[in-house]
């Protein structure tokens, strides 16, 4: 296992910590922009009594589990089929992110789990984009993502334009040597 991956691996199972008092026993939840679906594998490794779905739109699983993959437009799914939905560094990468916070917020009963990176002022952005081309290249995933660099402010007001609202905001520890800042939020309708 190369070094970026297990970093990552740690990460996943640290930042789990944080939101997994939100999950219940059974609950459904789907994990949107699941890519190699290391974070699905391991919140079932947690929860045993929970599924988990994967969402993409393209099946980029290093593991097994279930996945849809769907054209980047309607989700395949029914209004609020799962409990919980999971957009683990999948905002930035979507062209029509709107459309995508709209369908999560569409199929999601309970809770809408975000995690997303932010430049720190002093990050040049074309260092920090080869430094995740290098991260996604280390667990599998293409380079070729589009990116759109949020501000924190910009991430959170798109929030609030849904009338989302806030259960949790916790900043993460980030293990990368990259200028940017992690956080955690957990949001319902
Ligand atoms: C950086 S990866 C994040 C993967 C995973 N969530 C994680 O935490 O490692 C971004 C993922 O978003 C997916 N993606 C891009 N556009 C999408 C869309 N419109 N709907 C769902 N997934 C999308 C990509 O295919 C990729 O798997």
């Amino acid at each position: 296992m190369n070094s970026i991956l297990a970093r990552v691996l740690n990460e996943i199972a640290l930042h789990y910590s944080f939101y997994s008092d939100f999950l219940k026993k059974k609950d459904k939840i789907l994990d949107i922009g699941t890519g190699s679906g290391y974070t699905a594998q391991y919140i079932k490794s947690q929860k045993k009594d929970i599924e988990i779905h994967g969402l993409d739109i393209f099946n980029l699983l290093k593991v097994d589990i279930p996945i849809f993959i769907y054209d980047g437009k309607k989700f395949p799914f029914s209004d609020i089929l799962y409990d919980d939905s999971l957009l683990f560094y999948v905002i930035h990468h979507v062209r029509d992110y709107k459309k995508l916070l709209e369908e999560t917020i569409r199929v999601t009963k309970r809770n809408i789990i975000v995690i997303e990176e932010f430049n720190m002022p002093e990050a040049e952005y074309k260092i920090e984009l080869e430094k995740e081309k290098r991260t996604l290249k280390a667990i599998g995933l293409p380079t070729s993502f589009y990116q759109h660099n949020f501000k924190k402010e910009e991430l959170e007001d798109l929030f609030l334009s849904f009338s989302l609202k806030l259960r949790l905001i916790q900043k993460l520890d980030s293990q990368t040597d990259k200028k940017i800042e992690k956080y955690l939020y957990v949001l319902t309708k």
